[in-house]
Parts: structure tokens; sequence; C-alpha cells
């Protein structure tokens, strides 16, 4: 099962598709349920960044107010770590970037500000970058009073001073689902923020934690992170070897009105060879690598390893 699908069934309460009342309220012609069959049936074949499988939806208003329940659900770890992991990872990150109070931290993807937050208890400045309307809205809340600033924009465009941070973090893997000519537009921005010789956290999901197999589900749910109302969703992965990458596609189906949305999202599994590689091309010429965050324990911790470029 992909890591958005385990999150929206977890949220999936099964009573819309059980209730009888509720399967009779037909808003959906046959036709638009024949139509959205139709395109199911024609869908293309997962390819590493094809059509619907580039990224998650996460500027999208509605979206991010469903994605923003799951990064505060203190049950699971899939959208953002638990608080107190992130305070122990944020005390890791100290020690590791030799930085502390008066410094300037940039925090690229900074979701709802739960890892700013904690680096600005510790006396740093931080600006955090997301497109998430509403991760950034609670980031601002919950920061108020502490040296934060929060942008919200697509990274692949972020507007940032030139040398004006001490060092950045890019944590929880979005690193390794963007394009590979985006990755290098964002690290080379996140370069030109950073002061001469200052650190990069880069944070990726370590190659053999990356699944390879192909993989088809579905189940049937109601309110969750795909959407709202009764709906199927038809899960499916696969791996695609040129690009090194897994692919997955969520194929959501309103039970009642046959709307059909598709989520999706491809994640390259990078040997730590290519990754000192990119960060050498975007100007991070020394690298070091922490693997599984040196034996900190929390859920997956041995799934990622952390690159340090300066
Ligand atoms: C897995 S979450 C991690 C959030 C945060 N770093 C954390 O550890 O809690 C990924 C974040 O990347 C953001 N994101 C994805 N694509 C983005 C883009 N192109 N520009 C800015 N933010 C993006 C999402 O909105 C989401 O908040």
């Amino acid at each position: 099962m992909t890591r958005w699908a385990i999150v929206a069934r977890r949220a999936a309460t099964w009573s819309g598709v059980s209730d009888p009342q509720s399967l009779a309220r037909h808003n959906g012609s046959v036709a638009d349920h024949r139509e959205a069959l139709r395109r199911i049936a024609a869908r293309e074949p997962l390819r590493a960044w094809g059509t619907d499988v580039v990224d998650l939806p996460w500027g999208d208003p509605e979206f991010s107010e469903r994605m923003l329940r799951e990064h505060l659900d203190q049950s699971h770890e899939l959208a953002s770590r638990r608080l107190d992991t992130i305070e122990r990872q944020t005390d890791r990150l100290l020690e590791w970037l030799g930085i502390g109070p008066g410094s300037s931290l940039l925090d690229v993807t900074c979701g709802p500000g739960l890892v700013a937050r904690a680096f600005a208890h510790r006396g740093i400045s931080v600006t955090g970058v997301d497109i998430a309307p509403a991760a950034i809205r609670h980031a601002i809340e919950i920061t108020a009073g502490l040296p934060c600033t929060f942008i919200e924009s697509d990274v692949r465009e972020m507007p940032l001073p030139v040398a004006g941070f001490d060092a950045a973090i890019y944590l929880y893997g979005q690193g390794g689902v963007a394009r590979p000519e985006d990755q290098r537009e964002i690290l080379t921005r996140v370069r030109r923020a950073l002061r001469h010789g200052a650190p990069l956290v880069l944070e990726l999901r370590d190659a053999a934690s990356v699944d390879r197999g192909p993989d088809t589900r579905w189940w049937a749910g109601t309110d969750d992170l795909f959407g709202s109302g009764a709906h199927l969703v038809l899960t499916e992965r696969d791996w695609d070897p040129d690009a090194r990458a897994t692919v997955e596609r969520d194929i959501m189906l309103g039970v009642e009105t046959g709307a059909l949305s598709i989520f999706g999202v491809t994640e390259r599994a990078f040997e730590p060879a290519e990754i000192a590689a990119i960060l050498a091309e975007a100007g991070f010429p020394q690298v070091e690598f922490h693997c599984g965050w040196d034996g900190l324990a929390f859920d997956d911790s041995s799934d990622w390893l952390v690159a340090i470029g300066r």
C-alpha cells in the first residue's frame, strides 16, 4: 500500500457505502459512472512523472485542509513526525549543523511549522516556505511571538535573499519527489540563499527502503484525505526502472456522483553517490551522510538517509 493511501485509509469511516439510503442517493447519472469507468480502464501505464503521477495537489486549498489534519495527527508519522520525534530530531540537527541561538535557518517545504517552532524555541530565526495554504496558516498561528517568517510559495519559485541564512533544512523526503530539473532549481535557490560554506540538510528515503514491486489494491472509504462523500479508491504502484523511481496512483471514484479524482506521486530512489553528485552540482561539494538518523528511534527511522552538504 502506498504512503498516502495508508493515510487516506486510516481516516476512512466506511459508513457511507454500507448505508442503503446513502447508496440510493444517486447524484451522478449512469453516463457519468460509465465515463469514469472508461477513463479508469484507459489510464496510462505508471511512468515516472507521467500524467497524474507528478505529486499530490499540496497547494489546493481543500486538499491542504485535509492534509493539515494528518500533519497534526499524533497517532502516526506519515505526513509530519510526532512532536516528541521533532524535538529529538531538532536537537540532533543542531549538533550536526553547529548552529545555535541567533542563527538563521531556512526550512524548505516547512509544512505546518512544527519543525520551525522547535528550532525557534531554541533561539534560531526560521524562514519556512511551503505551497500549502492551510499549513502556512497553521505555522503562523503556532509561532506567534517567535522569530519565524513563513512564505506561501512553490519552492521552485521561492523568493529568497541572497546569502541570507546560516543553514537550511529540506526534510522528510520531499526532495526525492521533485522532477530532476525541478530539484536542481530548488537546490540552486537554496545554495544562493545560504552564506558561503553554510550547510543544507537533505533528508531522503534510503534507496533500499523505496518500494519496487508492483502493487494493486482497492477499498471503500468516506471523508478521508482523498475527498468527501462515499468513494472507492483504486490504488496501484509500480517501479520505473529507467527513472529508478516508484510511481503511485490512487484513483478515487465517487460512489454516488461518478466523479473521478486522481492522486499520484513519483519518488526517486537515490544511492549516496548520486546524492553527493547532485549536491556537488548545486554547489555543496562536501557531503556527509547519517543513515537512519544515526540510530535515533522513531517510526521507520531506518528508512531515511540524511545528507548534509556544505
Ligand atoms: C511530507 S510533508 C513534510 C512537511 C515538513 N517538512 C515536516 O517534516 O513536517 C511535505 C511538504 O512539502 C510541501 N510541498 C510539496 N511540494 C511543494 C512545492 N512545490 N513547493 C512548496 N512546498 C511543497 C507540502 O505542502 C508539504 O507541506
